[in-house]
């Protein structure tokens, strides 16, 4: 009789812990959006950006926009399989009660694995297609650094400045508030620096050209070429 209570409890046991990892397994959501890790240290950008600074950008400021995407979207999974640029290339086609939430969201994670992605501690310089290209719609290097670096300085409140490309190659320099993204409006990344205030204060305080200037040093200039290729090719 006790070996067959045992039987029927580890049977029950079995059949419990089964219907838990199943559960849980149906529970855990394949579609959310994850966190990409840094592609370098967190300490590997200095002394232009600190590690304190990269931590908590990436940690906190950075998760916390895949975790409240993940919530915005937690009850559309039509929208889960949605890459994060098809979410930001029809932001207009979206349930208007998740508009707002998956602009902001999905423009906060699309734009800093953008920014994590276009700084690198080695040294690079702009180099064949995109050389050309900055001089011919420029001027000269100088000339895009200062309109660039105008523009950064430019923003009123929290945006970002970014290097970007229409689909002909042709090169141009703006700004967009908040979280908002140029794909949004079918303008191509090339570089971008983030402005708000998460991405200086802790050591530049409130000395956002010092900030402007210093990043600057951080750009990779080698991803840049590669996101231009992709535009032209
Ligand atoms: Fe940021």
């Amino acid at each position: 009789m006790r070996k067959k209570l045992l039987a029927v409890a580890f049977a029950f046991l079995f059949i419990f812990t089964t219907y838990i990892s199943i559960f849980s397994l149906g529970l855990k959501d394949t579609q959310e959006f994850k966190a990409v890790p840094l592609p370098y240290a967190y300490d590997a950008l200095e002394p232009f950006i600190s590690k304190e600074i990269m931590t908590y950008h990436h940690d906190k400021h950075y998760q916390t926009y895949v975790d409240n995407l993940n919530k915005a979207l937690a009850n559309y999974p039509k929208y889960q399989s949605y890459s994060l640029e098809k979410l930001l290339k029809n932001l207009d086609s979206l349930p208007k009660e998740i508009y707002t939430p998956v602009k902001n969201n999905a423009g906060g994670v699309y734009n800093h694995e953008f920014f994590f992605s276009i700084m690198t501690p080695s040294k690079t310089a702009p180099s064949g297609e995109l050389k050309k290209a900055i001089e011919r719609d420029f001027g000269t290097y100088n000339n895009f650094m200062d309109q660039f670096k105008k523009a950064a300085s430019s923003v009123f409140g929290s945006g970002w400045a970014w290097l970007v490309s229409d689909c002909d190659g042709k090169l141009s320099v703006i700004t967009t508030a908040n979280q908002d993204s140029p794909i949004s409006n079918n303008l191509t990344p090339i570089i971008c620096i983030d402005l708000w205030e998460h991405a200086y204060y802790l050591q530049y305080k409130n000395n956002r050209a010092y900030y402007i200037d210093n990043w600057v040093n951080v750009i990779n200039w080698k991803k840049a070429l590669e996101n231009y290729t992709n535009v032209i090719q």
